[in-house]
């Protein structure tokens, strides 16, 4: 961190959806800068526009459905958002790979997992059959699915959901590339898969020195895996810091209300608070902070203007107008 020169640069991403001759504004100011060899998550509640973000990186985003408005990624210097559909292919798997939400959509349950790998290994790394083999045997030994064989075999229907998620995450690093976007690659488990994946990924991180974005809406898996964090607000990254920094030193007043919901055994009998008022309608538009209409910090500069995104202390990002006092909620 610090002096290197980030992986991915993400600067004022805004997107936007066309729907039934309606717009609704999917990203509304994403701004991330992700290192090498870190795990950086971003967090948000359902609809915040994580996925968005994820496929806007990957240049998956439905064409037909969306805009893009403005805004830039940079991909070790270089814009991606410019590039063609060919370009982003051959980005797509051998630099960047992902980690879908929904694993059973991106299994085809037409071919068995050592075929899926293999098609993956065989396009991006120019190997043979039997290379391409020993490779995707070496994966899933690594991805703890063994070394007989009987997982490459195997159809996905045939697979538990924890080791669905391993045969994604063994295609997804099939081909090392240098970032991995994982999106809430936990979320289906139970608690106890839960943490073996995150340890998981952890272990492939360190040994592979890869830039990791690991999407979720649950602030204690982040604290967990994370080693930056990013907090996402109707579409608009609202505070960026180290997962430390976050916890102990929140700036943001919807990071500290978010902080104040999860459970904590130290605040039990408490009663928790819950975030009043409603997520921003993907169809406004307000001149102000998108927070502002659910903020107890609001004031009348809040509906007016729109904070930038800038940083308040070294290594501390954030977009609120009254940053600094907003801890002290
Ligand atoms: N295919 C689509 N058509 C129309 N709107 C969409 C589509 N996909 C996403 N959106 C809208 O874009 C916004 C961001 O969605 P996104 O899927 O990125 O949220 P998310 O943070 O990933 O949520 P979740 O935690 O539920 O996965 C939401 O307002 C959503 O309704
Ligand atoms: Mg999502």
């Amino acid at each position: 961190m610090g002096a290197a020169e980030p992986l991915i640069v993400i600067e004022n991403l805004r997107v936007e959806f066309a729907q039934d001759g309606q717009r609704a504004i999917a990203l509304r100011g994403v701004d991330i800068s992700l290192y090498k060899n870190e795990v950086h998550g971003l967090v948000g509640e359902s609809g915040s526009g994580k996925t968005i973000t994820a496929m806007s990186i990957v240049g998956l985003l439905p064409r037909q459905a969306l805009k893009l408005l403005s805004g830039s990624i940079r991909y070790e210097g270089r814009e991606l958002l410019s590039r063609s559909e060919e370009e982003l292919r051959s980005y797509r798997g051998s630099k960047i790979a992902m980690i879908f939400q929904e694993p059973a959509k991106y299994l085809n349950p037409a071919f068995t997992v050592g075929e899926q790998i293999r098609e993956t290994i065989r396009e991006h790394m120019g190997l043979d059959r039997s290379q391409a083999n020993a490779r995707a045997r070496e994966l899933l030994a690594l991805v703890g699915l063994g070394n007989d064989g009987r997982v490459l075999a195997a159809y996905p229907h045939e697979l538990s959901s924890g080791m669905k998620q391993r045969a994604m995450i063994a295609i997804a690093i099939s081909c090392n590339p240098d970032f991995l976007i994982a999106d809430e690659p936990t979320t289906s488990l139970d608690v106890t898969l839960q943490a073996q994946i995150l340890k998981l990924l952890r272990t492939l991180k360190d040994m592979k020195k890869m830039g990791v974005l690991f999407i979720s809406h649950d602030l204690s898996v982040i604290k967990e895996i994370a080693d930056r964090v990013s907090v996402i607000y109707a579409g608009k990254i609202v505070e960026s810091t180290s997962v430390t920094r976050l916890f102990g030193h929140p700036m943001h007043p919807y990071t500290r209300l978010l902080l104040m919901s999860i459970p904590d055994a130290r605040r039990k009998g408490r009663r928790l608070a819950a975030i009043a008022g409603q997520v921003l309608d993907a169809r406004a538009d307000p001149q102000g902070c998108v927070f502002a209409p659910r903020c107890p910090m609001a004031r009348d500069l809040c509906f007016k203007e729109s904070p930038t995104f800038i940083a308040h202390e070294q290594d501390h990002m954030s977009a609120c107008h009254f940053a600094e006092e907003a801890w002290k909620l």
